[in-house]
């Protein structure tokens, strides 16, 4: 099964209940939820009371995918009855294990995401306890960046890590994913696409098509 993330970073923002119910009706899975401190990378997103604001609606559930510094303090913020992952990025914890049990003992699932520059082999040690593993396919802080082919070898280095050790967690991947490079993106082993500028298109019926087109690419996985 292949799960397809729209990134909210690129919806507008004055419509964002309409464009996630549009998404979510579309047939997106999760709804990728991209938190920014203006410190870990250089731009400032928006935070948990945004995403709280579509607590009432029937939207698909939340993956919370945080870019910030210090993310131990800030967990319990993003825990609603729809956040099903909460990430964390390797670079922002010097405690990895202790940040990944706080998230499981809360009763969500937890991932932990890797900027491009960052070796998987550093996961080895953590890779038990995860469910999901966020390999960033640009530079994380903006969207609408240019994909980095060279993300997808870590991407097959996890495939790979996993089959060995048993394992079961999710790959997901992030950053300049379009209709263009999703075939190759599915075949490197990715079981979870985040796409943002190639889903949100500005007008209904184009971001309608583009959920159906990308999970008519994955379905045929
Ligand atoms: C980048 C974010 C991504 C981004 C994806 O820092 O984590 O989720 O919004 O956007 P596109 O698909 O436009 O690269
Ligand atoms: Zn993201």
């Amino acid at each position: 099964m292949k799960y397809l993330a729209p990134s909210l970073l690129a919806a507008d923002f004055s419509k964002l209940g309409e464009e996630t119910l549009l998404i979510t009706e579309a047939g997106a899975d999760f709804l990728h939820v991209d938190v920014m401190d203006g410190h870990f990378v250089p731009n400032i997103s928006f935070g948990a009371g945004v995403m709280k604001s579509l607590n009432s609606l029937e939207t698909a559930p939340y993956d919370v995918h945080l870019m910030i510094e210090d993310p131990d303090l800030y967990i319990e913020d993003f825990l609603t009855e729809k956040t099903e992952f909460i990430v964390v990025h390797q670079e922002a914890c010097r405690h990895l294990h202790r940040t990944i049990s706080h998230i499981k003992s809360l009763g969500v699932k937890a991932g932990v995401s890797l900027n491009p520059a960052t070796p998987v082999e550093l996961l080895t040690e953590i890779l038990p306890f995860l469910d999901l593993v966020l390999v960033m396919s640009v530079n994380p802080g903006f969207g609408g960046q240019k994909f980095i082919p060279e993300t997808l070898n870590k991407v097959r280095k996890l495939k790979d890590l996993r089959n060995s050790m048993g394992l079961d967690f999710l790959i997901e991947m992030d950053g300049g994913i379009t209709e263009f490079n999703l075939e190759e993106v599915l075949e490197a082993g990715v079981d979870m696409v985040v796409a943002g500028s190639a889903i949100f298109k500005g007008n209904r019926k184009a971001t309608e098509n583009q959920v159906k087109k990308f999970k008519g690419i994955m379905d045929r996985r």
